[in-house]
């Protein structure tokens, strides 16, 4: 039986351990977090975070092989692998601020592990980190003169929220990365053997510790890039009739361009694009590399344009004001199939809509709480409202910002009726059926589509 110990229980610890733990009923796994209340919430029926699937994984296994706790220190002291998945969020003061990461949670989980340690361990990197912070990491680590050793490997994570079981389960890789020691090299094999538990060996990819780092933060670079790209070209599309989706796709079925992340919306969010493509960008900076810096940050900046660009839209076609009239906005969490709300573009387009002094009410199946909270002062100003008929009715307008797949089995009729004349829908995500919400009555503005409006017609 090996000790296994996640330090972290936010979205990827949670998700990913009891998932592993679920396939090696032969170790033991522990998740600690100094967040007291997530820990009994892990503990509890309602899960503090909502991912389909993981509550099953997680009543199979909790109690069995997996464990959650706040002692941090005994864990450690315990463990024989140690996976950090503790937050990396973008640095707010001082050097770098605003692009570089903030490794502060990091480097305190770094000495702590040092100072609770009496054996030997492998560390793994599970968060998104800089490259070349597994060399700090093995400098602090092993600079304890107890003669212990410790092996840092890099163990990226690529699974997306809302289908994280799926993406665990299955996962497209599995990227390794360590040094090329031969400790280095052993410690590599050992977690090697860990995921090839379900994991098919060619899925399983080993490099330098350096490749694997920055791996990480060019997927989701990429990822993000293409997004941007469509995102762009959707402007464009609203100035000539093309239709975006249909450019998607005829783009889509050539091979070499494929068909995933060219959805056009109204802008990406989530807790790591934004903040691994700065992450990226300050690194090329960091390296003299002021050309590829920029290359990068445009796509952050295409996406702020996106973001904008819709709210801008909804002011311009609703008559050019939009104070005091009354906007439900369908959707707070950054996707479908999630309650995280971090750098979520409804919240953003709540926050441009109150510059506005629109009147909100918002909606979202399982994200209110979490967006009540990312607000702060300005959810007093919101009225939270689970059912999406009361949050519509006397309303203007329906911004539609999360692809909630409850959104396209509304009755848009009986909505309809219920609404301020003339009508609008704003649909950020082009979930719904726009030609017959047309011919209900509402005027309709997609991305990167035409429009359909009653008001043109006229
Ligand atoms: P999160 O904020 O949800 O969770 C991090 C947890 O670490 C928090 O609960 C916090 O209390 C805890 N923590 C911080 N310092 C600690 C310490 N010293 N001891 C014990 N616990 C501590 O973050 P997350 O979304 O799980 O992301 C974690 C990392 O994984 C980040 O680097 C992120 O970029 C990366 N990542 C996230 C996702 C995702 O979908 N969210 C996917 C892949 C990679
Ligand atoms: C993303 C990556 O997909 C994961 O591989 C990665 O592990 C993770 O970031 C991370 O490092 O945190 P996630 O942010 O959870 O996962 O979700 P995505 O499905 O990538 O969606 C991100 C945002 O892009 C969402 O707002 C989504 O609505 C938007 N999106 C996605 C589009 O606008 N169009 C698309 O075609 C796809």
């Amino acid at each position: 039986m090996t000790n296994i110990l996640c330090i972290g229980a936010g979205y990827v610890g949670g998700s990913t351990m009891p998932i592993v733990a679920s396939h090696c009923p032969q170790h033991r796994f522990v998740i600690v977090d100094i967040n007291a209340a997530r820990i009994a919430a892990w503990q509890s029926d309602k899960l503090p975070i909502y991912e389909p699937g993981l509550d099953e994984i997680v009543r199979q296994t909790r109690g069995k092989n997996l464990f959650f706790s706040t002692d941090v220190d005994k864990h450690i002291a315990e463990a024989d692998i140690i996976f950090v998945s503790v937050n990396t969020p973008t640095k707010m003061f001082g050097q770098g601020a605003g692009k570089a990461a903030d490794l502060q949670y990091w480097e305190k989980t770094a000495r702590q592990i040092l100072e609770n340690s009496t054996t030997s361990k492998i560390v793994v990197e599970k968060s998104t980190l800089p490259v070349r912070t597994g060399e700090a990491m093995e400098r602090i680590l092993n600079s304890n003169g107890t003669g212990l050793h410790f092996d840092v490997l890099s163990n990226p994570e690529f699974l997306a929220e809302g289908t994280a079981v799926r993406d665990m389960e299955n996962p497209d890789r599995i990227l390794i990365g360590g040094r090329e020691t031969e400790s280095g090299q052993k410690a590599v094999e050992t977690l090697v053997e860990l995921y090839a538990n379900w994991v098919p060996r060619e899925k399983i990819v080993t490099t330098n510790l350096w490749s694997s780092e920055l791996s990480k933060l060019v997927a989701n670079a990429f990822l993000a890039q293409r997004i941007s790209s469509i995102n762009s070209i959707s402007a464009l599309c609203e100035k000539t009739e093309a239709d975006v989706n249909e450019v998607a796709h005829a783009i889509g079925l050539d091979n070499r361009i494929g068909k995933y992340f060219l959805r056009s919306g109204v802008g990406f969010g989530g807790s790591c694009f934004k903040k691994d493509i700065l992450h990226l960008v300050y690194l090329c900076e960091h390296y003299g590399l002021p050309e590829v810096a920029a290359y990068w940050e445009q796509v952050v900046t295409m996406n702020e344009y996106q973001e904008m660009r819709f709210v801008s839209k909804m002011v311009a076609s609703m008559f050019n004001t939009i104070a005091g009239k009354r906007i439900a906005v369908f959707g707070a969490a950054f996707k479908a199939n999630t309650n995280d709300t971090r750098e979520s573009p409804a919240l953003e387009v709540c926050r441009a809509l109150l510059e506005e002094h629109a009147e909100i009410i918002i909606t979202d199946p399982h994200a209110m709480e979490n967006a009540r909270y990312d607000l702060g002062e300005l959810a007093k100003r919101i009225t939270f409202e689970p059912d999406p008929y009361v949050a519509a009715n006397g309303a203007h307008a329906i911004a539609v910002v999360t692809e909630w797949s409850q959104f396209a089995q509304l009755d848009y009729e009986k909505i309809h009726a219920s609404m301020v004349k003339p009508a609008f829908l704003f649909d950020g995500r082009n979930l719904l059926d726009h030609r017959k919400l047309y011919e209900v009555g509402f005027n309709v503005y997609p991305i990167g589509r035409p429009a359909l409006t009653h008001l043109l017609s006229q």
